[in-house]
């Protein structure tokens, strides 16, 4: 018998407090058992002091030393991570978290570490009965249970599956931490290191079962084109490369339940005419200085104007935020659908820190499925994550059939 229900491990990054003050409004010390993790005592006593009360027991550890990790990994059915970059802290914690029989979630978007996990730990976390569930914020949670929820609803109004949906980013107003920074620039130098890298990011089912990897999909926008679909320019999406790869491994782990020829993609909208393309003409440049080699000159200038681990978008800012993403859907019989999934705060805190609550609650206290492993959000936690969402983390899903 467990003594917790849920170890928010991190709980000093600028995420781990949200999530920590999240889950303490709702619950206060005493409504659910629970704790919070990290490597450092007088940061955790003031976030306590400053998002929760000294009920909340403390314990630590670092991400390198299995044996403090171990400590409280033991003790809790569910451990919420969101230390980060995850390929550089997070594979002896999951290690551990199948090791002692422990669920797990966090908000990676770390490709290629998914794909380590997925071929170290999913077959024996499956047998032992454990979700090991990555990618619960922004990425890619929207996309994930917005593919759920309309092919769940076509099929009740269809008796089939959709089989193309094109999701298109229509709105988004956020900012960005520095840990999801140092996460991309960290996914970068290690992809320049280890070539091979680079085959999992370019395959769109990339993170596939290894002998499931094909389907009819290409790799993810890297252009600006004029898109038919939503009358409007449009431009890469800087989430598109995980977001596609989780919506297609829920697919396969499914048994391809919406087809093996179901197509998924998505992209940013820019806008009609000339001013919409001069938009996305824009809207790329950031993105280009975001993506240069880690080790040039001009990337160095870039990385120190962006924000540093610990820091973020303030209330502010995080209130005032939203996303609006809209689906392009086409049907058996290709007649058309459409469907709208909107956030309530920016994306990647304010949003991305209700998402993962709901989630580790979700693994803590719902009745779920029996899939196993390393696994998706909508594969591991279904309908009931999607009842936590609309009920509790500011998100709405909205299908209409034209
Ligand atoms: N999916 C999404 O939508 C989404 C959204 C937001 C963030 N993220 C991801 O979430 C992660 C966290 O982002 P953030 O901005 O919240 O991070 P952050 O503020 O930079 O915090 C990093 C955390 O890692 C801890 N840490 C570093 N080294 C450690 C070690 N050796 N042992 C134990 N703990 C260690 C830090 O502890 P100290 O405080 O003691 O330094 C801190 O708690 C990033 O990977 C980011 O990409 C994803």
């Amino acid at each position: 018998m467990k003594k917790f229900d849920i170890i928010i491990w991190g709980a000093t990054s600028f995420t781990g407090k949200l999530v920590t003050e999240y889950i303490f409004k709702k619950y206060g010390s005493s409504k659910i058992k629970w704790a919070i993790a990290g490597r450092n005592l007088k940061k955790l006593e003031k976030i306590r002091y400053q998002v929760a009360d000294e009920n909340i027991p403390i314990f630590i550890a670092d991400s390198f030393d299995e044996e403090s990790l171990s400590k409280f990994v033991k003790k809790t059915k569910v451990v919420c991570s969101t230390v980060g970059p995850y390929s550089l802290y997070g594979t002896k914690l999951v290690k551990l978290c199948v090791d002692n029989n422990t669920n797990y979630c966090d908000i990676t978007g770390e490709a290629h570490w998914i794909r380590s996990l997925i071929d170290r730990f999913h077959e024996e976390a499956k047998s032992k009965k454990i979700k090991i569930i990555n990618s619960c914020g922004f990425d890619s949670i929207p996309s994930d249970m917005g593919v759920y929820f309309i092919q769940n609803e076509i099929k009740k109004i269809n008796n089939n599956y959709a089989k193309s949906i094109k999701m298109r980013v229509a709105g988004i107003r956020g900012g960005i931490s520095g840990g999801t920074y140092s996460s991309i620039n960290n996914l970068l130098k290690e992809a320049y290191r280890d070539k091979s890298i680079f085959k999992v990011l370019n395959n769109p089912y990339g993170l596939n079962p290894k002998d499931k990897m094909e389907g009819l999909d290409k790799k993810d926008l890297r252009k600006i084109i004029f898109d038919k679909e939503s009358n409007s320019w449009i431009y890469p999406f800087i989430m598109a490369g995980i977001n596609t790869k989780i919506v297609r491994r829920s697919n396969a782990l499914s048994n391809f339940i919406y087809g093996k020829d179901f197509r998924y993609e998505e992209a940013m909208i820019a806008g009609k005419g000339i001013s919409g393309f001069w938009k996305a003409i824009l809207a790329v440049f950031p993105l280009a200085m975001i993506g240069l080699n880690p080790n040039s000159f001009l990337k160095k200038i870039v990385d120190s104007f962006m924000p540093k681990p610990g820091e973020g978008p303030g209330i502010e800012k995080r209130k005032n935020g939203f996303y609006n993403l809209r689906f392009y859907i086409t049907l058996n019989n290709n007649r058309t659908a459409f469907a709208k999934v909107i956030g309530d705060s920016d994306p990647g805190y304010g949003s991305t820190s209700k998402m993962l609550a709901e989630s580790a609650l979700c693994l803590a206290f719902d009745n779920l499925s029996d899939n196993y492993g390393v696994i998706t959000p909508s594969s591991g936690m279904g309908d009931k994550l999607l009842n936590r969402l609309k009920e509790n983390a500011g998100l709405s899903f909205e299908l209409k059939i034209k």
